[in-house]
Protein backbone atom coordinates (compact mmCIF):
# COMPACT_ATOMS: atom_id res chain seq x y z
CA UNK A 1 0.00 0.00 0.00
CA UNK A 2 1.34 3.60 -1.50
CA UNK A 3 1.72 5.53 2.25
CA UNK A 4 1.25 8.95 -0.31
CA UNK A 5 -0.81 9.30 -2.98
CA UNK A 6 -0.51 12.01 -4.91
CA UNK A 7 -3.57 13.23 -7.38
CA UNK A 8 -3.71 15.76 -10.40
CA UNK A 9 -7.32 15.67 -10.57
CA UNK A 10 -7.52 16.53 -14.54
CA UNK A 11 -10.32 16.56 -16.73
CA UNK A 12 -12.87 18.51 -15.67
CA UNK A 13 -13.16 20.91 -18.30
CA UNK A 14 -13.61 18.43 -20.87
CA UNK A 15 -16.34 16.68 -18.57
CA UNK A 16 -18.29 19.23 -18.85
CA UNK A 17 -17.56 19.61 -22.58
CA UNK A 18 -18.44 16.23 -23.51
CA UNK A 19 -22.13 16.82 -22.09
CA UNK A 20 -22.33 20.51 -23.40
CA UNK A 21 -22.51 21.56 -19.98
CA UNK A 22 -20.80 24.88 -18.50
CA UNK A 23 -16.88 24.35 -17.16
CA UNK A 24 -18.44 25.03 -13.66
CA UNK A 25 -20.30 22.18 -13.55
CA UNK A 26 -16.97 19.68 -14.56
CA UNK A 27 -15.16 21.42 -11.56
CA UNK A 28 -18.83 20.29 -9.42
CA UNK A 29 -18.53 16.58 -10.26
CA UNK A 30 -14.60 17.13 -9.86
CA UNK A 31 -15.69 17.53 -6.78
CA UNK A 32 -17.91 15.08 -6.00
CA UNK A 33 -15.26 12.79 -7.17
CA UNK A 34 -12.32 14.14 -5.24
CA UNK A 35 -14.57 13.43 -2.00
CA UNK A 36 -15.31 9.79 -2.61
CA UNK A 37 -11.36 9.59 -3.27
CA UNK A 38 -10.59 11.10 0.03
CA UNK A 39 -13.33 8.84 1.79
CA UNK A 40 -12.22 5.61 0.28
CA UNK A 41 -8.60 6.72 0.52
CA UNK A 42 -9.39 7.10 4.30
CA UNK A 43 -11.55 3.61 4.68
CA UNK A 44 -7.71 1.46 3.21
CA UNK A 45 -5.77 3.07 5.52
CA UNK A 46 -3.84 5.74 2.93
CA UNK A 47 -1.52 8.06 5.49
CA UNK A 48 -1.40 10.45 3.58
CA UNK A 49 -3.26 12.03 0.42
CA UNK A 50 -2.63 15.06 -1.80
CA UNK A 51 -4.63 16.49 -4.65
CA UNK A 52 -3.46 19.45 -6.86
CA UNK A 53 -6.75 21.26 -7.25
CA UNK A 54 -5.81 24.68 -8.23
CA UNK A 55 -2.10 26.01 -10.04
CA UNK A 56 0.08 28.99 -10.18
CA UNK A 57 -0.92 28.59 -14.10
CA UNK A 58 -4.70 28.13 -13.46
CA UNK A 59 -4.96 31.93 -13.33
CA UNK A 60 -4.76 32.11 -16.59
CA UNK A 61 -8.16 30.88 -17.16
CA UNK A 62 -11.32 32.87 -17.19
CA UNK A 63 -12.37 35.19 -13.80
CA UNK A 64 -15.65 33.50 -14.35
CA UNK A 65 -13.83 29.84 -13.87
CA UNK A 66 -11.20 30.85 -11.73
CA UNK A 67 -13.67 32.88 -8.98
CA UNK A 68 -16.24 29.23 -9.62
CA UNK A 69 -13.30 27.21 -8.90
CA UNK A 70 -13.01 28.94 -5.55
CA UNK A 71 -16.54 29.34 -5.10
CA UNK A 72 -16.99 25.69 -4.99
CA UNK A 73 -13.98 25.40 -2.63
CA UNK A 74 -16.21 27.10 0.35
CA UNK A 75 -19.28 25.32 -0.56
CA UNK A 76 -17.85 21.97 -0.21
CA UNK A 77 -15.43 22.97 3.03
CA UNK A 78 -18.53 23.82 4.56
CA UNK A 79 -20.82 20.90 3.79
CA UNK A 80 -17.88 18.20 4.43
CA UNK A 81 -16.03 19.64 6.96
CA UNK A 82 -18.14 17.77 9.21
CA UNK A 83 -17.96 14.11 8.06
CA UNK A 84 -14.10 14.47 7.43
CA UNK A 85 -13.46 15.61 11.08
CA UNK A 86 -15.53 12.42 12.24
CA UNK A 87 -13.58 10.40 10.36
CA UNK A 88 -10.28 11.58 12.01
CA UNK A 89 -8.72 13.56 8.67
CA UNK A 90 -6.89 15.90 9.42
CA UNK A 91 -6.83 18.51 6.23
CA UNK A 92 -3.87 21.15 5.65
CA UNK A 93 -3.18 23.69 2.23
CA UNK A 94 0.22 23.73 0.28
CA UNK A 95 0.38 27.07 -1.64
CA UNK A 96 0.69 30.48 -1.72
CA UNK A 97 -2.24 32.02 -0.16
CA UNK A 98 -1.32 35.84 -0.65
CA UNK A 99 -4.40 35.75 -3.62
CA UNK A 100 -6.88 34.27 -1.97
CA UNK A 101 -10.18 36.78 -0.48
CA UNK A 102 -11.15 36.38 2.69
CA UNK A 103 -13.81 33.93 2.42
CA UNK A 104 -11.53 31.49 1.09
CA UNK A 105 -9.28 32.36 3.81
CA UNK A 106 -11.59 32.05 6.25
CA UNK A 107 -13.22 28.82 4.93
CA UNK A 108 -9.37 26.82 4.73
CA UNK A 109 -8.52 28.09 8.22
CA UNK A 110 -11.62 26.61 10.25
CA UNK A 111 -10.85 23.56 7.90
CA UNK A 112 -7.35 23.36 9.18
CA UNK A 113 -8.25 24.58 12.24
CA UNK A 114 -11.07 21.86 13.42
CA UNK A 115 -8.74 19.01 11.62
CA UNK A 116 -5.31 19.73 13.41
CA UNK A 117 -5.34 16.89 15.52
CA UNK A 118 -6.83 14.50 13.95
CA UNK A 119 -4.84 10.86 13.59
CA UNK A 120 -6.11 9.64 10.49
CA UNK A 121 -5.42 10.44 6.78
CA UNK A 122 -3.53 13.19 5.81
CA UNK A 123 -5.75 15.16 3.48
CA UNK A 124 -3.13 18.09 1.53
CA UNK A 125 -4.72 20.31 -0.67
CA UNK A 126 -2.59 22.07 -2.89
CA UNK A 127 -4.02 25.43 -3.76
CA UNK A 128 -2.43 27.81 -5.98
CA UNK A 129 0.56 25.38 -5.98
CA UNK A 130 3.21 25.59 -8.55
CA UNK A 131 6.47 23.79 -7.66
CA UNK A 132 8.82 26.04 -9.44
CA UNK A 133 7.15 28.86 -6.68
CA UNK A 134 7.29 26.60 -3.73
CA UNK A 135 11.03 25.50 -4.56
CA UNK A 136 12.35 29.07 -5.70
CA UNK A 137 10.20 30.26 -2.00
CA UNK A 138 12.32 27.48 -0.10
CA UNK A 139 15.49 28.74 -1.76
CA UNK A 140 14.62 32.52 -0.70
CA UNK A 141 13.98 31.21 2.87
CA UNK A 142 16.89 28.91 2.67
CA UNK A 143 19.92 32.43 1.83
CA UNK A 144 18.34 34.05 5.19
CA UNK A 145 19.23 30.88 7.29
CA UNK A 146 22.53 31.26 8.96
CA UNK A 147 24.76 28.44 8.32
CA UNK A 148 22.68 27.82 4.67
CA UNK A 149 25.92 26.28 3.35
CA UNK A 150 25.70 23.15 5.37
CA UNK A 151 22.07 22.26 4.60
CA UNK A 152 21.34 18.75 2.97
CA UNK A 153 18.63 17.28 0.80
CA UNK A 154 16.22 16.86 3.59
CA UNK A 155 17.07 20.22 5.22
CA UNK A 156 16.07 21.47 2.01
CA UNK A 157 12.77 19.55 2.03
CA UNK A 158 11.63 20.58 5.35
CA UNK A 159 11.00 24.55 4.00
CA UNK A 160 8.89 22.53 1.00
CA UNK A 161 5.31 23.55 1.12
CA UNK A 162 5.28 19.89 1.94
CA UNK A 163 7.48 19.77 5.32
CA UNK A 164 8.08 17.28 6.58
CA UNK A 165 5.52 15.14 4.66
CA UNK A 166 7.26 12.17 2.96
CA UNK A 167 7.45 11.99 -0.77
CA UNK A 168 4.56 10.56 -2.55
CA UNK A 169 5.19 6.78 -3.76
CA UNK A 170 2.45 6.88 -6.02
CA UNK A 171 1.35 9.88 -8.42
CA UNK A 172 -2.07 9.23 -10.63
CA UNK A 173 -2.79 11.41 -12.90
CA UNK A 174 -6.23 10.71 -14.85
CA UNK A 175 -7.30 12.85 -17.52
CA UNK A 176 -5.50 11.52 -20.38
CA UNK A 177 -2.25 14.12 -20.20
CA UNK A 178 1.19 12.36 -19.70
CA UNK A 179 2.84 15.40 -17.78
CA UNK A 180 3.66 16.77 -14.48
CA UNK A 181 1.92 20.41 -15.08
CA UNK A 182 4.24 22.22 -12.09
CA UNK A 183 3.14 19.68 -9.61
CA UNK A 184 5.91 18.38 -6.59
CA UNK A 185 9.13 18.25 -8.95
CA UNK A 186 11.50 18.00 -5.84
CA UNK A 187 9.10 15.17 -4.16
CA UNK A 188 8.21 13.08 -7.19
CA UNK A 189 11.74 12.26 -7.85
CA UNK A 190 10.96 8.45 -7.20
CA UNK A 191 8.07 8.42 -7.23
CA UNK A 192 5.44 5.64 -9.52
CA UNK A 193 3.50 7.34 -12.06
CA UNK A 194 0.21 5.80 -13.15
CA UNK A 195 -1.44 7.45 -15.61
CA UNK A 196 -5.43 7.20 -16.89
CA UNK A 197 -7.71 7.85 -19.70
CA UNK A 198 -10.62 8.77 -16.97
CA UNK A 199 -11.58 11.84 -16.36
CA UNK A 200 -11.18 13.23 -13.20
CA UNK A 201 -14.68 13.59 -12.37
CA UNK A 202 -15.76 9.72 -13.61
CA UNK A 203 -13.01 8.73 -11.20
CA UNK A 204 -14.05 6.38 -8.84
CA UNK A 205 -12.73 4.53 -6.03
CA UNK A 206 -12.51 1.29 -8.29
CA UNK A 207 -9.68 3.80 -10.64
CA UNK A 208 -8.03 3.98 -7.40
CA UNK A 209 -7.83 0.48 -6.28
CA UNK A 210 -6.47 -0.33 -9.74
CA UNK A 211 -3.64 2.45 -9.95
CA UNK A 212 -2.88 0.75 -6.50
CA UNK A 213 -2.86 -2.78 -7.98
CA UNK A 214 -0.28 -1.09 -10.75
CA UNK A 215 1.67 0.67 -8.11
CA UNK A 216 1.97 -2.98 -6.28
CA UNK A 217 3.48 -5.03 -9.23
CA UNK A 218 6.29 -2.13 -9.63
CA UNK A 219 10.05 -2.76 -8.48
CA UNK A 220 11.15 0.07 -6.75
CA UNK A 221 14.65 0.37 -7.15
CA UNK A 222 16.05 4.31 -6.55
CA UNK A 223 18.95 3.85 -8.80
CA UNK A 224 20.37 0.58 -7.07
CA UNK A 225 19.79 -3.19 -8.23
C1 LIG B 1 -8.68 20.16 -13.73
O1 LIG B 1 -9.56 20.07 -14.79
C2 LIG B 1 -9.12 21.17 -12.71
C3 LIG B 1 -8.26 22.37 -12.66
C4 LIG B 1 -7.20 22.57 -13.37
C5 LIG B 1 -8.69 23.42 -11.74
P1 LIG B 1 -9.42 20.99 -16.08
O2 LIG B 1 -10.29 22.17 -15.91
O3 LIG B 1 -7.99 21.28 -16.38
O4 LIG B 1 -10.02 20.00 -17.17
P2 LIG B 1 -9.59 19.90 -18.69
O5 LIG B 1 -8.13 19.55 -18.73
O6 LIG B 1 -9.85 21.24 -19.29
O7 LIG B 1 -10.45 18.83 -19.24
C1 LIG C 1 -3.04 20.58 -13.77
O1 LIG C 1 -4.02 20.57 -14.75
C2 LIG C 1 -3.49 21.42 -12.61
C3 LIG C 1 -4.57 20.85 -11.81
C4 LIG C 1 -5.16 19.70 -11.99
C5 LIG C 1 -4.99 21.66 -10.69
P1 LIG C 1 -3.98 21.59 -15.97
O2 LIG C 1 -5.16 21.31 -16.80
O3 LIG C 1 -3.83 22.98 -15.46
O4 LIG C 1 -2.63 21.19 -16.71
P2 LIG C 1 -2.18 21.42 -18.20
O5 LIG C 1 -2.46 22.85 -18.53
O6 LIG C 1 -2.98 20.49 -19.06
O7 LIG C 1 -0.73 21.06 -18.22
MG1 LIG D 1 -6.62 20.27 -17.56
Amino acid sequence: MPGHIAVIMDGNGRWAEQRGLPKYKGHEAGMDAMIEIVRHASDIGVKHLTVYAFSTENWKRSMEEVSGIFQLLIVYVNRELGELHRNGVCVDVLGDWTPFSKPVTAALNRTIELTKDNTGLRFHIALNYGSRAEILTAAKKLAETEGFQDIDEAGFAKLLYTGDTPDPDLLIRPGGEQRISNFLLWQTAYSELVFSEVLWPDYTPQELDKAIGAFAARKRRYGGR
